[in-house]
């Protein structure tokens, strides 16, 4: 196995920070990282969806994770686990995306409406072969965004559906009138129509989506835009089934041949440890060979919105197309004796990492991308929350959520850091990275990620435009890169106080290695 080297500005960090000149190592092996918040240049909002998530009928993702019935000895508030309901309250979810995924080209909405014990049970032939029981439909999911304070994000199907079936779905959800669709809705148990931001003309329609080419798929996408009617005063957003990973060709076509009638679209980015589908990596015990090739993998998804936000520029401007990466996250080998098709994996300091990297870049590219939905909500690859039977387990990856939270529709700030590398064998990166805001209070947010597993970083910090005295917040770290909790020992890894303090015009920031922490300046 490779050994780590001493980190040195690499010529990758030297364009990532637009700068020339290296940082001196500071004392004690901490590598010495300046930095510069331009508070008086502020940039685009950063939309409050980009800390979205993506709830698909999956292994446990919905049933046993959300869902446990009403008459479940599991404390349920109508169904809905009490637990989790309030953990996901702490994280301001703002958007929720269901029912897929692939799922969602198979669904059929009727079949999860009406009284529970009358629906029809079908095969999940994308997750496992298990019986969808259907009981968590169209109700019980905007029943559950609404509890949990979120705005619904659903995807219609398209691959196995009918334009016909999208339009009624949509009227049934937000129509006000006395027709058909809306009376059946009451008769269901919901009076008022819901509201219906966001919804999805299919998912992955290059594969389990339909496997179509994207010319097809764009003139479907004209199809059944059309019959998607906004039944209700504020309208709803249509998403295109968009690209994944580096296919730039899918985006070229769809914005050249229905850009016009898309409000957003989608980019699917997977980060996988080893690159290869079939042997993805351990979510635990890997070595640092796995922390440095996944925190690389993570990282490319910088370079994916870029280049698929440059072609969209060229058909769209004035950025009036969003696009939505509503679907990423680190997805490993499944956890060993699970489920086969689950897609249940544990969830270590390294995820937080990953989302950490993943949210700051979202944040660089808040012009364009205005959503994201980590994959998955619950018990389902990157997932926020763990549940067995009546025990629930917060993540890591749920940890770095909440510390983001002051983030969410704030105004982003330009950042400027001169930061040594991370090295690993042939892999380099800026060891240290940052993003900051200014919250509706004024209040300024720095969000700082220190990838190095051995090295701690003192971050020293200019911020121009803005008188700082201090700075506290909380910081996530462990002491192995793989730090996970489990139902037994829940509590092993969260996050603790995390200040700041004051020398001359300047705040001081002593990050920890492997670290991620998150502080408002005062
Ligand atoms: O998130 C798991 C699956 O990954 C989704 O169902 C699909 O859209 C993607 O390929």
């Amino acid at each position: 196995m490779n050994k780590p080297t001493r980190p040195m500005m690499s010529a990758w960090a030297l364009i990532f920070c637009g700068l020339t000149t290296i940082a001196p190592a500071g004392a004690a092996g901490q590598a010495a990282v300046s930095m510069a918040v331009h508070a008086n240049a502020p940039g685009p909002k950063i939309d409050r969806h980009i800390f979205g998530q993506f709830a698909e009928h999956l292994g446990r993702g919905i049933y046993g994770g959300v869902w446990v019935g009403t008459g479940s000895p599991i404390p349920n508030t109508d169904g809905y686990r009490n637990d989790v309901l309030a953990a996901l309250k702490a994280l301001h979810v703002p958007v929720i995306r269901w029912p897929g995924g692939c799922f969602a080209d198979d669904y059929h909405w009727r079949d999860g409406i009406g009284p529970r014990a009358q629906r029809p049970v079908r095969v999940n032939t994308h997750w496992g072969g298990v019986l969808e029981p259907d009981s968590f439909g169209t109700n019980e999911f905007l029943d559950f965004a609404e509890l949990v304070g979120a705005d619904p994000y659903v995807t219609g199907n398209v691959g196995s559906g009918s334009p016909q079936e999208m339009a009624d779905w949509a009227e049934y959800i937000t129509s006000d009138s006395q027709s058909t669709f809306a009376q059946l809705r009451r008769a269901n148990g919901r009076a008022k129509p819901w509201r219906l931001p966001f919804f999805g003309i299919g998912n992955e329609a290059w594969g389990c989506g339909g496997n179509m080419r994207p010319e097809y798929y764009a003139d479907l996408f004209r199809r059944y835009a059309t019959f998607v009617r906004d039944h209700a005063p504020e309208g709803i957003e249509l998403v295109a089934s968009g690209a994944h990973d580096d296919d730039y060709h899918w985006t070229d076509v769809l914005m050249a041949r229905a850009g016009d009638l898309i409000d957003a679209l989608s980019l699917h980015y997977y980060t996988i440890p080893t690159g290869n589908w079939k042997h993805k990596g351990a979510a635990y015990g890997f070595g640092e060979d796995q922390w440095a090739s996944t925190l690389k993998a993570a990282s490319r998804i910088d370079e994916f919105i870029t280049r698929h936000s440059a072609i969209m520029d060229k058909y769209d401007p004035q950025k009036r197309v969003a696009l939505f990466v509503d679907e990423w996250g680190a997805w490993y080998d499944q956890e060993p004796g699970s489920h086969p098709g689950f897609l249940y994996q544990q969830n270590s300091l390294r995820d937080a990492m990953v989302a950490a990297i993943s949210l700051n870049i979202f944040e660089r590219h808040a012009d364009r991308v205005r959503m994201a939905n980590i994959a998955q909500m619950i018990n389902v690859l990157q997932a926020m929350i763990l549940t067995r039977q009546a025990k629930m387990v917060l993540t890591p990856t749920y940890y770095v959520f909440r510390m983001y939270v002051p983030f969410q529709d704030a105004t982003y700030l330009p950042v400027r850091i001169d930061t040594p590398s991370y090295r690993y064998g042939t892999t380099a990166l800026p060891a240290v990275d940052a993003t900051a805001a200014r919250d509706s209070s004024g209040t300024i947010h720095l969000a700082l990620v220190n990838i190095d597993p051995h090295h701690g970083a003192t971050v020293s910090v200019q911020i121009e435009g803005f008188n700082a005295h201090s700075a506290s917040g909380t910081v996530l770290t462990a002491d192995a890169m793989d730090a996970h909790n489990t139902f037994e020992h829940p509590n092993a890894i969260a996050p603790a106080r995390f200040d700041g303090v004051r020398k001359g015009a300047r705040l001081v920031f002593r990050l920890p290695p492997k670290s991620v922490a998150v502080v408002a300046v005062h």
